[in-house]
């Protein structure tokens, strides 16, 4: 197999070296291409066929349904690991030691008072903000209450910065829950483990005691580790090109937490059920609904199908969907929604127009069932989504610092108006 690519311009040929990553994959390196033909470059709206960066995070092969995080499968993963210990692993690349873990967590918990200030800029939201814009407000508030976060050159720098953004992002996430409920803000408990104190802070009533449900708390612990990394997606492609500027850490994770908002990337757990739901209220009519997702007059699509990688299953998917039934029997709740879902999944997987663009689906598709059933409103959904992916998007950045790559700044092939003279606005 040739390590080079030939190009060929108007009967001059250029060499093109080829990379190859530790999983065969392989990638023509355009790095030098315009200084070397005098002006070319490639033009690829989406990046369907272009690589940003190399990375050693994570891997996934959409023809094939592999997912893994530093080589770890994500199936062995969600059943055996913490979702602290995949944070840990995701951003320094190793599973930790029982020590490791205990100094990361006592290290985060260290930093989990935020700022009483910071409950002034979520009284100034209306209870009917989005979840996701005043999460990414708050997230980028932060760094005027921790600026040491913000020229990280050391890995000492960057390891405070990201403890710290660890340790406040779920009380971010509990509070922007308790405003929309008019609960009073809480700080959640130092005594109990990450993912149980998440949902004691989102969950406990001011007036009794909290109980914990260790069902919920494997539940949350695996759905995190799921949505944990996902390699160059949107809202991480948008992490690292934020980063790159050296605009700080949180600024760069309030950035990919709006990316990740659209319905069309993490905004999609939301718009799942939010499509069940009307799919109920029309009586369970789900041919109509498919009529409508193959329909090209019409803007509605699948949601929680189709994916710009996965060709076959995704196999978070299958996780999800798996655990949707353990945990609704185990909290006891019957839900047609699942029903429905289970229903539309079927129908796709025998249709032709799905089948034939290999369109299955994806991690978004049943992870609101769970949430549902776990009293969590429809509109915080991408929210833990955000909560899970953010060991993701620190570990990208991390290693986008660490390897010191240059400011993301794509080129662009204009098509607007050649030079012409400005006239006044009397002769217009
Ligand atoms: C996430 O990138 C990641 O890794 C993301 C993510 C992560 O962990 O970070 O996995 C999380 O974002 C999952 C995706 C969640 N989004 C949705 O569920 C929204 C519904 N899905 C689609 O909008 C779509 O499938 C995308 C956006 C996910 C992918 O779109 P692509 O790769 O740009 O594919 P495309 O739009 O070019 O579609 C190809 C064809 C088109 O039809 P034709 O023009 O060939 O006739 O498939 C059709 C599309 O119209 N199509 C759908 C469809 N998805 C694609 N038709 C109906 N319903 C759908 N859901």
């Amino acid at each position: 197999m040739s390590d080079k690519a030939f190009l060929d311009l108007n009967g001059e040929k250029f060499e093109l070296p080829i990379s190859k990553g530790t999983e065969d994959e392989l990638a023509i390196d355009i790095s030098n291409l315009r200084s070397a033909t005098s002006g070319y470059i490639t033009l690829d709206p989406g990046y369907k066929n272009t690589g940003s960066c190399e990375s050693a995070i994570t891997f996934l092969d959409g023809e094939k349904g592999i997912l893994r995080y530093r080589g770890y499968a994500i199936e062995e993963l969600a059943e055996k690991a913490t979702f602290l210990e995949v944070a840990f692993l995701l951003i320094f690349g190793e599973l930790p030691t029982k020590e490791q873990l205990e100094k990361f967590h006592k290290d985060i918990k260290s930093h989990c008072i935020v700022d009483d200030d910071v409950k002034k800029i979520l009284d100034a939201f209306p209870k009917s903000a989005h979840p996701m814009g005043v999460l990414a407000s708050l997230t980028s508030a932060l760094t005027a209450f921790n600026p040491s976060s913000v020229n990280v050159e050391s890995e000492q720098d960057m390891y405070n910065a990201i403890v710290r953004i660890l340790a406040k992002f779920p009380v971010l996430v509990a509070w922007t829950l308790r405003k929309k409920n008019g609960l009073p803000l809480d700080y959640g408990d130092k005594s109990i483990g990450y993912v149980e104190n998440t949902l004691k802070m989102m969950f406990k009533q001011p007036n009794e005691e909290y109980e914990h449900n260790d069902v919920m708390i494997d539940a949350l612990d695996k759905l995190l580790i799921l949505h944990a990394d996902h390699e160059q997606n949107c809202s991480t492609s948008t992490v690292r090109i934020v980063g790159s500027s050296h605009a700080g850490l949180f600024a760069s994770i309030s950035a990919g937490i709006s990316a990740l908002w659209g319905p069309l990337h993490g905004g999609a757990n939301q718009a799942v059920l939010e499509m069940l739901e009307a799919i109920k209220a029309d009586g369970g009519d789900t041919k109509k609904y498919m009529a409508k997702a193959k329909d090209k007059s019409d803007p509605f699509r699948l949601m929680g199908f189709g994916h710009r990688v996965y060709k076959n299953f995704d196999p978070r998917a299958k996780i999800i969907k798996k655990s949707a039934d353990e945990v609704l029997g185990q909290l006891g709740v019957d839900d047609p929604i699942l029903d429905i879902a289970k229903g539309l999944e079927k129908e796709a997987l025998e249709d032709s127009y799905f089948v034939d663009r290999k369109l299955y689906p994806n991690v978004d598709f049943y992870s609101g069932i769970i949430y549902r059933a776990m009293g969590i409103p429809t509109d915080m959904f991408t929210v833990m989504f955000a909560l899970g992916r953010l060991p993701g998007w620190i570990a990208q950045w991390r290693e986008m610092r660490l390897r010191k790559e240059p400011i993301g700044r794509p080129r662009q092939l204009y098509m607007g108006e050649t030079y012409r003279k400005f006239t006044e606005i009397e002769y217009r």
